[in-house]
């Protein structure tokens, strides 16, 4: 009952300021003028939110009591959105009157008009946006009249999460690392935890941020910072509150992404005196050899001064002589 004279006085309301309801008024009216005096029908939708996925068809159930056999020209059906008051959908007089219907539903809206007689009057909402999360009203008239309210509410998956490092090489034990975790195009936002290799829940550091494309599908981006060590996982998951857990990612931080570890630093340390020593003999031997050579070309140097100088003693001791 309560319910019945809010509606009521909303629709009083919207007319006063909307001259587009005034067909709606003129249909509703006798029933608004007769509704305290009248049995209210009853009118059940799920009690329990709609959800509903991107992209994807939905049936708003909706259904009504009704005194069969039930002649269909008598029948009025009337889907609105709960807030806004705009037309989702409307049937009366035996068939869909959809000039008012809002812009975003145009070709998306279906009564199942052979279960209409069977008192079902759900709406089939077809490709599911995100902006049509929102409360649907559904009216009911034949001679009662009665409305309930459902919820609906949009869920789309997110892409499988991708942890990075940054920076990715150079690293070094006690570095300050950040590991972001990204994930795209779900629906609603997501939690993020992120924790290490032993499941320890990291809450500290954790930079979380949501954006929204054009479609209303979020990118979520979590940015967690870490003092590095070694033989560390860290893991991201990504838990929908209307999918549950979504997503898991993780990184395992080994030597391999840290620069000089000690057993590469000695690796590297013992390769370096090698070469020097190497080096150092190869030195010697070359100096030696210079040096022989050297000494050689001296000797052979002085012994040809010497065979000279014989030579010239030789040539002049005939002068001498
Ligand atoms: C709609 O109603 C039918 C029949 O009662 C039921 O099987 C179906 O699960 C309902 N769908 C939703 C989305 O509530
Ligand atoms: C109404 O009819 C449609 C189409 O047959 C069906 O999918 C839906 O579950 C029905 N809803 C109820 C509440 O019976
Ligand atoms: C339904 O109602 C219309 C108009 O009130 C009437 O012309 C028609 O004969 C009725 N049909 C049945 C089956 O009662
Ligand atoms: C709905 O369908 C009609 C006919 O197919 C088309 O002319 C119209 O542009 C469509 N409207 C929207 C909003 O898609
Ligand atoms: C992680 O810690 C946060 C804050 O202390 C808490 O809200 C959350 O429930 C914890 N998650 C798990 C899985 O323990
Ligand atoms: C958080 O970051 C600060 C500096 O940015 C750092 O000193 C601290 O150790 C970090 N905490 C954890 C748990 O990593
Ligand atoms: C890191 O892990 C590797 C392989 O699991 C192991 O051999 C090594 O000892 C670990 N190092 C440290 C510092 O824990």
């Amino acid at each position: 009952m309560i319910d019945v004279e809010r509606s009521v006085l909303c629709l009083k309301l919207t007319c006063d300021t909307n001259p587009r309801w005034k067909t709606m008024l003129s249909l509703l009216l006798p029933v608004m003028l007769t509704v305290q005096a009248m049995a209210v029908m009853e009118v059940q939708v799920p009690e329990q939110p709609v959800v509903a996925l991107h992209g994807r068809d939905a049936i708003l159930n909706c259904s009504f009591s009704h005194a069969s056999p039930m002649n269909l020209s008598d029948l009025s059906v009337f889907w609105q959105l709960t807030d806004t008051m705009r037309s989702v959908h409307m049937y009366s007089e035996g068939r869909d009157q959809l000039a008012d219907q809002a812009e975003s539903f145009a070709n998306r809206t279906r009564l199942f008009h052979s279960q209409l007689g069977l008192g079902n009057a759900s709406l089939l909402l077809r490709r599911v946006v995100v902006a049509d999360e929102g409360s649907y009203t559904c009216f009911v008239r034949v001679q009662d009249y009665g409305s309930a309210a459902l919820l609906l509410q949009v869920a789309a998956p997110y892409s499988k999460p991708v942890v990075t490092l940054e920076p990715e090489s150079n690293l070094r034990p006690g570095d300050e690392v950040s590991l972001t975790c990204v994930a795209y195009g779900g629906y609603p936002e997501a939690g993020v935890i992120w924790q290490d290799g032993s499941g320890r829940n990291l809450t500290d550091n954790i930079t979380t941020s949501v954006v929204a494309n054009e479609e209303g599908l979020f990118t979520m981006n979590s940015m967690l910072t870490v003092v590095l060590e070694p033989n560390s996982t860290y893991s991201c998951r990504l838990i929908n509150p209307l999918l549950g857990e979504e997503g898991y990612a993780f990184v395992t931080i080994t030597g391999q992404n840290i620069a000089f570890p000690p057993v590469a630093l000695w690796v590297t340390v013992g390769l370096a005196v090698c070469l020097l020593v190497l080096l150092i003999a190869l030195a010697a031997v070359c100096s030696r050899k210079i040096k022989e050579s050297c000494e050689e070309a001296r000797r052979e140097a002085k012994e040809a001064k010497e065979l000279e100088e014989g030579e010239s003693k030789t040539a002049m001791t005939p002068l001498k002589s």
